[in-house]
């Protein structure tokens, strides 16, 4: 177990460094000041949200979570590799959790309208800890199409955007499938996927990707590299690959 110190949060972190764990296993020890551990297992989101402050401080702080900046900061490179600027994307991020990937996005100049998650808890916490980031936040395990598609046409939404939050046991590939068919010509779609090179997630979303080869508006990749994603409670690093394409 590694132990480290909260300021003033009433609660402090213990990891569980068990080795082998695979990611939806990864556990730690949550010891309430005023009393009382809790052992959650990190995919419990609802649980994790909940606690002001938790998910920075197990997941950005202590695991080193890289994916939302560098989410963010190849869609804006892929945008102007093309031409297009930060300031005229408006994106919907979806798996969004709290919004640390839509204030990643903010940060760069792009217009963050929507977010989205699996669980309500992902939406109550996204409004308590930023306020005003996301004008609209829609929650379920698979999203209603027609919902978005009316929120992509009414909003004039550009960008889809996914960090650590496709594959996994998150969203699965045909329901992202789904969403990126409601985006317009001109969209781009940025994601960073489990398993580096060699993953099964980022391989089902390239041969998506591919799949849209010959069709009026196909989609083509502009980035795609491989980057530490975030170490494990174990200490290994995890990588991920980065991925953006653009509507043609
Ligand atoms: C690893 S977290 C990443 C959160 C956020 N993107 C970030 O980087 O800070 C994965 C998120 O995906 C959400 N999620 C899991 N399954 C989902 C689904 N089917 N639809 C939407 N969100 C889902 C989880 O609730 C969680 O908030």
């Amino acid at each position: 177990m590694a132990t480290a110190k909260e300021p003033a949060a009433g609660w402090t972190v213990e990891l569980d460094t068990t080795p082998g764990r695979r990611q939806a296993q990864e556990e730690f020890v949550l010891h309430h000041a005023d009393g009382g551990d809790e052992r959650i297992v990190l995919h419990d989101y609802a649980r994790v949200y909940a606690v002001p402050g938790l998910y920075e401080e197990v997941v950005q702080h202590r695991l080193q979570c890289a994916s939302p900046a560098t989410v963010a900061a190849a869609l804006v490179e892929a945008a102007e590799a093309e031409g297009r600027t930060a300031e005229g994307l408006r994106a919907f991020d979806l798996g969004a959790g709290n919004g640390v990937v839509g204030e990643e996005l903010r940060a760069r100049g792009v217009t963050v309208v929507a977010g989205a998650d699996g669980v309500a808890e992902a939406r109550d916490a996204a409004h308590r800890d930023r306020p005003g980031l996301y004008a609209h936040y829609l929650v379920g395990e698979r999203l209603d199409v027609g919902e978005v598609t009316a929120l992509v046409r009414d909003e004039g939404l550009t960008a889809l955007v996914a960090a650590g939050a496709v594959g996994e046991g998150h969203v699965p590939v045909d329901a992202l499938a789904q969403l990126w068919d409601a985006f317009p010509p001109g969209s781009f779609l940025a994601l960073t996927l489990a398993g580096g090179d060699d993953g099964q997630d980022a391989s089902d979303v390239e041969q998506m990707i591919a799949d849209t080869a010959g069709s009026e508006h196909a989609s083509r990749t502009v980035v795609r590299r491989r980057f530490r994603h975030r170490v494990s409670m174990a200490g290994d690093e995890l990588h991920y690959l980065v991925l953006v394409a653009v509507k043609e």
